[in-house]
């Protein structure tokens, strides 16, 4: 089958060990079931991947991708659900010490078959095309988490998120908006900023601008270069909650006074759970939201989704057709 995978990593060219060409085809497994694909998302993590974050060297070569739709041997069209328990595991599987994303120990998306646990396939509401229910599963269901289960917000909020083009980013603008809360972002270009008006925001500011007033919670993919931003930006009691740092994990302040002086709340996050995937599904669908696409482009041609990732130009998911 095509796949994109990766065959080598480096931190510092990253798309030196991205290959697209042939894989085998998935092996049937008890327990497991193959989902042929209709249309696959790429996510940072893949770049990440490809960097050598996540992905041991000794489990190489292995097929990136997080974020798939497609059809099962049934014929019914499914969303994947990315995180695997581990064996044996119960309650929320991102909880789960063992537990694993497609890609960093069994193959993942960006191929023409995926396989996975027949518990992790969510149905694809109908009228939901191929290329907007494949941006679901981590970047979407990330944002989902973030906002509805982990910030403990109300509608009527006003919730800041640090970055504007990114796959998470317009995925809370979207839902946040949809939800009742006010959104506001920051973004490094103006242009970034306008766009994300479009799609639902607020308020657009530069990346580090004084903010008019402060917000009730901050969602933070971008890390140490926004973190004082946030920590600063946020109401007495507010909370941080945070997903990434796609800038780095060091910030130059940790900005530890102001965290307990203000009584900030700072919760990680990471993707959501099967039922999370399934609510967020049907969320999209009754309100007829669609995820905002940079791009489209063949499989085949995944090399030029990869390589507009890591420059950092991107505005929404980029989707490959399978
Ligand atoms: N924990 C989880 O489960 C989980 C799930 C999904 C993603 N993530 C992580 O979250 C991060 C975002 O993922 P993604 O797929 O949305 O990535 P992406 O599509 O590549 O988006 C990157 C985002 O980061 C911003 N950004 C990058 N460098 C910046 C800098 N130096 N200063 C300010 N903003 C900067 C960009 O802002 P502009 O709009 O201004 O360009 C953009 O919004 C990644 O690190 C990823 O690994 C974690």
């Amino acid at each position: 089958m095509l796949a994109a995978y990766a065959s080598s990593q480096s931190a510092d060219d990253p798309l030196s060990g991205l290959e697209v060409g042939e894989r085998p085809d998935p092996e049937p497994r008890e327990g497991w079931t193959t989902v042929s694909l209709r249309a696959s998302g790429l996510n940072h993590h893949d770049v990440w991947s490809l960097r050598g974050v996540g992905l041991p060297a000794d489990r190489l070569p292995m097929v990136l991708g997080c974020d798939g739709a497609g059809v099962d041997p049934d014929g019914n069209e499914v969303i994947v659900h990315a995180v695997i328990p581990s064996d044996g595991w119960r309650g929320d599987e991102t909880l789960d010490p063992r537990r694993t994303l497609l890609s960093e120990l069994h193959d993942g998306t960006l191929a023409q078959k995926v396989s996975v646990p027949v518990g992790n396939l969510v149905p694809k509401p109908e009228g939901l095309s191929w290329e907007h229910a494949a941006c679901l599963s981590t970047a979407w269901l990330t944002a989902y988490r973030m906002l509805f289960t982990n910030a403990a917000l109300t509608p009527g909020a006003t919730v800041l998120v640090q970055g504007a083009g990114g796959g998470v980013a317009t995925a809370l603008v979207q839902l946040g908006n949809a939800a009742g809360y006010r959104m506001w972002v920051t973004a490094r270009d103006e242009e970034k900023g306008r766009r994300a008006l479009e799609i639902g925001a607020d308020r657009a500011f530069g990346s580090g601008e004084r903010l008019p007033a402060r917000v009730d919670a901050v969602m933070e993919t971008v890390g140490a270069a926004t973190w004082s931003h946030s920590v600063n930006s946020l109401n007495p009691g507010g909370t941080i909650v945070i997903s990434g740092a796609t800038s780095g994990d060091a910030p130059a302040k940790a900005e530890l006074t102001k965290i307990f002086f203000k009584q900030l709340r700072v919760v990680g996050s990471t993707m959501g759970t099967r039922g999370e995937l399934e609510r967020l599904a049907q969320f999209v669908a009754h309100r007829g939201i669609e995820p905002v696409v940079d791009s489209v482009m063949p499989l085949a041609q995944a090399r030029d989704g990869f390589a507009k990732m890591a420059a950092g130009d991107v505005f929404g998911k980029i989707v490959f057709t399978v």
